[in-house]
């Protein structure tokens, strides 16, 4: 029994890594149109960008300032999410939001 489990365990593994489902992937154009048009309104591009190449900013932070701007910009709870989701998941941030 144990000798089956091992290759199976594996297998798990090797999908959950490999499988691109695995991982919630962000619609990358969303990303750019939703920040374009609801946080770059007040302020540039580069004010996320200092943020996110700090490495003390983790996903509680961006969920605090995202709350905090949506705040200030009557945002929509998904549209926070959205950006959220952005900021924090995309294979690439800060290409996304601070251009190459
Ligand atoms: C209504 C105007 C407004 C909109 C819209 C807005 N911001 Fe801001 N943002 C500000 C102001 C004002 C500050 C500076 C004061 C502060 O930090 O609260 C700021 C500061 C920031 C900072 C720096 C804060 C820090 O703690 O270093 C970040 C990052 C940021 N905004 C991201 C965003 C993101 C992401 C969005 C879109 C969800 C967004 N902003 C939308 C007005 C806005």
């Amino acid at each position: 029994m144990k000798t089956l489990m091992i290759p199976a365990l594996l297998i798990t593994l090797t999908i959950g890594v490999v499988s691109p489902a695995a991982r919630a992937a962000v619609n990358e154009d969303e990303c750019r149109t939703t920040i374009a048009n609801t946080c770059t309104r007040c302020h540039g591009a580069a004010r996320i960008c200092t943020k996110l190449k700090d490495p003390a900013v983790d996903t509680q932070k961006w969920r605090e300032t995202i709350a905090r701007m949506g705040k200030k910009a009557n945002l929509d709870q998904a549209v926070q999410d959205t950006v959220h989701g952005c900021l924090t998941t995309a294979a690439d941030p800060a290409g996304l939001v601070c251009g190459k």
